[in-house]
């Protein structure tokens, strides 16, 4: 049964509109977080890493940051044999000065839209199975290692799941290692940060029609398991709103099967991470208030939801501005206005969503 958007209307999102003047004293969201338990924190990078308000509000705000697209093979590996390290470098120094920890993301984007184009016509010569974990092997033991200690939390696999189908998705090393690849990813990620944590991370979500992928996803976390693959928490992107359809209104949520979903996953001795928080808020209209209200409202009925779950210790917002949010390019909205998913806004300041983060964070359970 879907969330009727009145729920979530009625009492929060009034109440946070209400909220208004007082945002300015509100304790950072880091320490809202910590004091249940949690780590509080956001994607930078690119053009977000480059404006210093941005980097000021991150790190007055966040215990932690994941690189945006630094740390991706596109980004990484411009071609065989080479590792461009200065861009992930950068963020890393600066997280190191300003006391943020760092997540690493990601080790294996299986999409072949987000390989650089040179895997994708890569020649596997006589022996292609080998030649294929060579290949991910040395990716995955060379970018963590440079890391070392300094990435306590790895996106080891993202988005292997086909959406429409539910099962694994093709790419240039699967005609020779089959699901195998993700489990070389791992064991190098494993072999190369023993202690670090290991992450399975996708965008399942608590909308309708993410019932094959999300069941596609417990399939696949199963048989990881069943083969002794060190996978040790999925990261639940939490990206809100209409996903891939061209536009829906925020009024599609089945937090049952949500509930349901995160149980199996956390009933396979799997932690939890939020590891993308964001809302698309194109099908949502209105004015700029009442838009405010309802991603307020229908976030924060996530949140409580999501955050029940003692096993979930991160939540990383995927960017906490909308000036520089990727969803400004995506589909756009029909009355052309700029979106509003992102707890800051253009000018960088606390909007209703930021007072729903709270809200949520104070209401939820320590761990
Ligand atoms: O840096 C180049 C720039 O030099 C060039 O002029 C420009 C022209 O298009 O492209 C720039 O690179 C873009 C990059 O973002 C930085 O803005 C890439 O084309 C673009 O594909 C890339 O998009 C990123 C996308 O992942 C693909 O890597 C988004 O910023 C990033 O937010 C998005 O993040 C993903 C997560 O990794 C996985 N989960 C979903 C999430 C949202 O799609």
């Amino acid at each position: 049964m879907s969330l009727s958007r009145r729920a979530w209307l009625g009492g929060a999102g009034v109440a946070l509109a209400a909220a208004g003047a007082a945002w300015a004293d509100e304790p950072p969201l880091r320490d809202l977080a910590a004091a249940k338990g949690l780590r509080f924190g956001s994607a930078i990078g690119g053009r977000s890493f480059g404006d210093a308000q941005v980097r000021a509000l991150v790190a007055a705000q966040c215990a932690l940051v994941v690189p945006e697209n630094e740390l991706k093979w596109q980004a990484l590996r411009p071609a065989p044999g080479v590792f461009a390290f200065d861009r992930a470098d950068a963020i890393l120094g600066w997280a190191a000065q300003t006391g943020l920890a760092v997540r690493g993301h990601n080790l294996f984007w299986t999409a072949p839209k987000w390989f650089p184009a040179w895997v994708n016509s890569y020649d596997f010569g006589s022996r292609p199975a080998s030649e294929a974990e060579r290949l991910i092997v040395e990716h995955v033991t060379t970018v963590v290692t440079r890391y070392g200690a300094r990435i306590g939390s790895w996106d080891v696999v993202n988005e292997a799941i086909d959406p429409a189908t539910g099962e694994l998705r093709a790419n240039a090393f699967t005609p020779y290692l089959g699901e195998r690849c993700l489990d070389i990813a791992f064991h190098a990620a494993r072999a190369a940060a023993p202690r670090a944590q290991m992450v399975y991370n996708d965008y399942m979500g608590w909308e309708a029609g993410n019932e094959r992928h999300r069941a596609g996803v417990l399939r696949l976390l199963g048989r990881l398991k069943a083969r002794g693959v060190p996978v040790d928490a999925l990261g639940v992107q939490s990206h809100l709103g209409p996903g891939d359809l061209p536009t829906a209104p925020l009024d599609r949520a089945q937090p049952e099967a949500w509930r349901r979903f995160l149980g199996e996953a956390t009933g396979m001795d799997l932690g939890l991470l939020v590891t993308e928080f964001d809302v698309d808020d194109r099908g949502v209209p209105g004015d700029v208030a009442t838009r405010d209200a309802e991603v307020a409202a229908y976030a924060k009925a996530y949140l409580d939801l999501t955050l029940s779950f003692p096993q979930l210790r991160d939540v990383l917002c995927w960017g906490l501005d909308d000036r520089y949010s990727w969803l400004q390019s995506r589909s756009p909205r029909a009355d052309g206005a700029r979106k509003r998913g992102c707890p800051y806004g253009e000018d960088l300041r606390p909007k209703p969503l930021r007072a729903a983060m709270a809200e949520a964070f104070r209401a939820a359970p320590r761990r």
